[in-house]
């Protein structure tokens, strides 16, 4: 199978040059879920030291319901978007409450939960049970874009469904944690928005369809913004 050749490239490459974070070095489903929350409109280098603070002081979802609402917004400050960590305190008291400790397993179970959406869902049941479900993120739908030449919009409702189709045929099923992990940070450290020259030395060069037809940089595409129509004043 040609995805074979394609695996042992990325994963060559991930093996060399991933970063190493705490929430890598686990399988609990409730750590991994506490760093997708803060990490869903946060920087790795400014969320990590409020994932440090949160798995200190909230190392159980157990111990997560028993916070009030107010503290956890208090250690949220700084972060913004509250409704993450408002979500967050939620869906902790529903784990407890459904019997889903130490963290629910299934995928569905996980997506039901509030603030997690099928990103999130798929990032957990892979990350933490190695489970193959996709995790399509921002720098996921860029490699896919480009390696694939797709030049549909990703945020309309088709093209996510034909991305999603994309990524269902490359997923791993085999090693579904480790395709999710270094396909994400293929795109976030190396085929980044702007390229550089990085395609000159690319490791999946060789797969890379918007490489062979001089595309990669124009893509992906976003659908069209409403255009600002010319307004016309009269003034008297
Ligand atoms: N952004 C979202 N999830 C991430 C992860 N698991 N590692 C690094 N950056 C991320």
């Amino acid at each position: 199978m040609l995805n074979l050749l394609f695996y042992n490239h990325l994963y060559n490459w991930y093996e060399s040059n991933h970063r190493v974070l705490p929430w890598r070095e686990t399988e609990d489903g409730y750590a991994i879920w506490l760093s997708e929350i803060i990490l869903q409109q946060t920087r790795v280098a400014q969320g990590l030291d409020y994932y440090m603070r949160f798995i200190h002081r909230w190392p159980t979802v157990e111990a997560l319901a028993a916070a009030d609402e107010a503290e956890v917004l208090r250690e949220w400050q700084g972060l913004g978007y509250y409704s993450r960590a408002r979500n967050l305190h939620k869906a902790a008291k529903l784990i407890v409450e459904n019997g889903w400790t130490p963290f629910p397993t299934r995928f569905e179970d996980i997506r039901s939960l509030p603030g997690i959406g099928d990103y999130t869902a798929g990032a957990i049941a892979s990350f933490a049970y190695n489970q193959p479900y996709p995790a399509m993120d921002g720098n996921v739908y860029r490699v896919i874009a480009r390696l694939l030449d797709i030049d549909e919009a990703f945020d309309t409702s088709a093209g996510k469904k034909l991305f999603h189709r994309k990524i269902e045929e490359l997923l791993d099923r085999e090693n579904p944690r480790l395709f999710n992990s270094a396909i994400m940070e293929f795109g976030a450290l190396y085929c980044t928005p702007v390229l550089g020259d990085n395609c000159t030395s690319c490791p999946l060069q060789e797969f890379c369809l918007g490489y062979a037809h001089h595309t990669a940089e124009l893509l992906p595409v976003r659908k069209p913004r409403p255009k600002v129509r010319d307004r016309w004043f009269t003034y008297h």
